[in-house]
C-alpha cells in the first residue's frame, strides 16, 4: 500500500497479497476490485479477526454481497447489539458505527474509512441542541439515528425513517416534542401522526432533498402503472403526497418507506415497474428481493459520496490494519445508550433483520 503508515501496524497474520494494489488518493482508498478473489479474502480476514461484517443499504454491491448482514438503520443497529463475534466491521457511515459502538462497547467496532460522514449528521451541533432545550425546557429531544454521539448524549430517544412514527406516538400528547435533525422526515412524522407541538429542526441530507418533486411528477406520470417507493427523508415526500393528495396519483401507488420497508413492500408486490425515490445503492437488494420486478430510480444521480467511500480497497484495508477503530467517550456513551436502546425496542423487525 502507498501510505507511510499503514506497514507498521499490519502483521504477518493478517497480511494480505491484495493488500499492495491498494492506492489512497482523492480522500478514497481504491486499486482493489470487489471480485471473488477479494471476497475470499474479505471473509478469510474476518474469521481470523472474529468479525461480524454489517452494511447498509446503501453501501456498493459488492460491499452488500460480501456482508454477513445488510439492513437498514434500525436494523443493523439491532443486530450490532447482539453480535456474538469480538469485533463489528461497519460498513456505512460514521454515526452509525458510532451507535454500534454506543450499544456494544465492550466490542471492537471498525468502520473502512472513518471520513465516511453524513451532511444530514453534521446538520445539528451538540451545542445547537443544548440552546434549543433551554428554549423549551420541559420537551422531550427525539433524534434521528443521523447524529453525532454528542447529540445523542443530549437526547431522550433516538428513531430511524422505520420507527419514527411509533417513537412520537410513544411520547405523551400533552408533551413537547423536538425533533431533529431531518425536516423532512419531521413533517412526515407530524402528517402522520398529527401532532401540532412538534418543533422540527431545518437540517436536511444533501443527496435525498436533491431528489425533488418535479422529477418525481415526470415519472409518475411517465410510468402511470408504477408504485412510488419515497424514503421519509427526499424533499419529494411531500410532492408524492401532494400528487397523491390531488388525485394525480392512487393514494395506494404512493409509499414513503425506510429503506428496510421498502424490502419488505418489494417482496410483496404484484406490480411490474417500481419508482424509487432514494440513494441508488437501494436498487441492489431491491433487485435481489423482487427480480421480476424492473426498479428504476427517480433520479439516478442520487448517490451519497460517503456511502460510496467504503470500497472494496477500503474495507480490505480494514480487515488487514484492524483499522480505522471507532471509539466513543465512555461518558457520552452512557448518556447516548438509553435514548438509543428506547430506539430498538420501538416498531416492529424488519429491514434486514
Ligand atoms: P434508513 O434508516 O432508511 O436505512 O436510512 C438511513 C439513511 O442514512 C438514509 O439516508
Ligand atoms: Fe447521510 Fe444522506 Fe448519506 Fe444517508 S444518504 S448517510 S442521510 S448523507
Amino acid at each position: 500500500m502507498t501510505t507511510a503508515t499503514s506497514a507498521a501496524t499490519t502483521t504477518t497474520e493478517f497480511s494480505s497479497s491484495l493488500y499492495d494494489r491498494i492506492v489512497e488518493g482523492g480522500g478514497m482508498y481504491t486499486g482493489v476490485d470487489g471480485d471473488r478473489e477479494w471476497a475470499a479474502e474479505v471473509k478469510r480476514l474476518a474469521k481470523l479477526r472474529d468479525a461480524t461484517i454489517l452494511a447498509h443499504n446503501y453501501e456498493l454491491p459488492a460491499i452488500q454481497d460480501v456482508a454477513d448482514f445488510v439492513g437498514d438503520s434500525l436494523a443493523l443497529s439491532r443486530i450490532a447489539a447482539d453480535v456474538t463475534t469480538s469485533t463489528i466491521v461497519f460498513c456505512g457511515v460514521h454515526f452509525m458505527a458510532e451507535t454500534a459502538k454506543i450499544l456494544s462497547p465492550e466490542k471492537t467496532v471498525l468502520i473502512p474509512d472513518q471520513r465516511a460522514g453524513c451532511s444530514l449528521a453534521d446538520s445539528i451541533k451538540a451545542v445547537e441542541l443544548q440552546e434549543w432545550k433551554d428554549e423549551h425546557p420541559g420537551a422531550v429531544v427525539v433524534s434521528y439515528v443521523n447524529t453525532t454521539a454528542e447529540v445523542k448524549a443530549l437526547t431522550d430517544i433516538c428513531c430511524t425513517s422505520s420507527n419514527a412514527v411509533e417513537v412520537v406516538q410513544s411520547i405523551p400528547e400533552d408533551t413537547e416534542i423536538l425533533f431533529l435533525p431531518d425536516q423532512f422526515l419531521g413533517a412526515h412524522v407530524k402528517r402522520v401522526t398529527g401532532r401540532q407541538n412538534m418543533h422540527i429542526w431545518a437540517g436536511e441530507c444533501h443527496v435525498h432533498a436533491g431528489i425533488n418533486g418535479d422529477e418525481l411528477a415526470a415519472q409518475a406520470e411517465a410510468h402511470p402503472d408504477a408504485d412510488l417507493y419515497v424514503h421519509p427523508e427526499c424533499g419529494c415526500a411531500t410532492s408524492a403526497l401532494y400528487l397523491a393528495g390531488a388525485g394525480a396519483v392512487p393514494d395506494e401507488r404512493v409509499k414513503i418507506l425506510s429503506t428496510g420497508g421498502m424490502l419488505d413492500a418489494a417482496r410483496e408486490t404484484g406490480k411490474k415497474e417500481v419508482l424509487v425515490a432514494t440513494e441508488v445503492g437501494m436498487l441492489h437488494q431491491l433487485r435481489m428481493a423482487a427480480p421480476g420486478v424492473d426498479f428504476r430510480a427517480v433520479n439516478d444521480r442520487a448517490s451519497c459520496k460517503y456511502m460510496k467511500m467504503i470500497t472494496p480497497a477500503a474495507l480490505l484495508r480494514c480487515l488487514v490494519e484492524g483499522k480505522d477503530e471507532v471509539f466513543v467517550d465512555a461518558d457520552m456513551a452512557d448518556a447516548g445508550r438509553k435514548a438509543v436502546t428506547r430506539m430498538i425496542g420501538i416498531g416492529q423487525p424488519g429491514g434486514g433483520e
